[in-house]
């Protein structure tokens, strides 16, 4: 077993993942109260809304409000995720300085996902990523299905790693690798990051696991012994993606936090002040907290 890092940084995507998947819409007031408090944990990132088509998901039609609603804290990035152009434009018309392309491994998922195959949903990528480098706006990209899709099944590594090299030379400062539906498990989890670590730079990945089928602390964990240092999680363990079958919550941030903590890897992130966000996030939400942490912190 290799060391573990002395320090992770979350990416908190839980205003963005998470609340894309909610049935009901959420007040765009609570959206903003939300990350706001989140900016008050010490997270340093944080994904705030989308900029995708309203018509595929309404329940953040409301991105450009809750941008510019939000107070950003100084030090902390608020990334929003973009599908083309036109989602770039309006990120970058309410101030954004950091965006998120995303496609995924699987040609069945993307066609879902974004109408497209993952070669066309690459090409609307290029110029938005030749613009940002012209504004000094980061992007961050995502490759989704690396453990399975649910239209296809099995993902070859190959294309993982194909797909994954080809955003980051592209010029994408960080490449998350997504497990949508969480099918992963540890050994497997650790063999789809070694494979993309041979083509990219470790600094420059991060890991993304939904928690479908409880294995997304785990599978952080092999990755962790792999080296990765950035790991995106969801308060209250809310998330998934409307167009993946099956998809269910992020693992959630307070478990990530309490775990990382316990093995003496820095966070910078207050556990107590996290979980009580993702409780007053599930009271908002009309059902419990989806983090175990959460839960035992207030019985505690
Ligand atoms: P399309 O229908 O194929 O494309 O959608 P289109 O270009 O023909 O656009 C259709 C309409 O949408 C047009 O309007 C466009 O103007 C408009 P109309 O002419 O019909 O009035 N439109 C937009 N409006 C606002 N902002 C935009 C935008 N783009 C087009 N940016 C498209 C293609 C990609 C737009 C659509 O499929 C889409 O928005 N998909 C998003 C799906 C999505 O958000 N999924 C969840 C996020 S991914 C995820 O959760 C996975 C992740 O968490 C990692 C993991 O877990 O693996 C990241
Ligand atoms: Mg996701």
């Amino acid at each position: 077993m290799s060391a573990l890092p002395a320090q992770v940084r979350i990416v908190e995507v839980g205003p963005r993942d998470g609340l894309q998947n909610e049935k009901a819409i959420v007040a765009t007031a609570a959206k903003i109260e939300l990350i706001d408090r989140l900016s008050a944990t010490g997270l340093q990132s944080i994904e705030a809304t989308s900029f995708v088509s309203p018509k595929w998901v309404p329940q953040l039609a409301d991105a450009a409000e809750v941008f510019a609603g939000i107070t950003r804290k100084p030090g902390v990035a608020y990334p929003v995720l973009v599908p083309n152009e036109q989602g770039y434009d309006r990120a970058l018309a309410v101030g954004a300085r950091e965006v998120a392309v995303f496609t995924a491994a699987s040609e069945a998922f993307n066609r879902r996902n974004i109408n497209a195959s993952i070669d066309e949903s690459i090409e609307r990528f290029v110029p938005v990523l030749e613009r940002a480098r012209n504004d000094g706006v980061r992007v961050r990209g995502y490759v989704s299905t690396v453990l399975g899709c649910p239209y296809q099944g099995e993902v070859p590594l190959g294309d993982v790693v194909r797909v994954a090299s080809h955003l980051h030379a592209l010029g994408c400062y960080e490449v998350s690798l997504g497990d949508t539906i969480g099918v992963g498990t540890p050994a497997k989890a650790r063999a789809m990051l070694r494979a993309v670590a041979a083509e990219v730079p470790m600094s420059a990945l991060a890991i993304h696991f939904h928690d479908t089928y409880g294995q997304a602390l785990a599978n952080i964990l092999a990755c962790l012994e792999e080296g990765v240092i950035v790991v995106d999680s969801a308060v209250s363990g809310v998330g998934g993606c409307p167009y993946a079958r099956g998809a269910s919550g992020n693992v959630a941030s307070e478990d990530v936090v309490y775990m990382l903590h316990g093995l003496g890897i820095r966070t910078g992130v207050d556990l107590d002040t996290l979980a009580e966000t993702g409780r007053w996030l599930a009271g908002l939400l009309g059902r419990e907290t989806g983090s175990k942490a959460g839960k035992a912190l207030a019985a505690a």
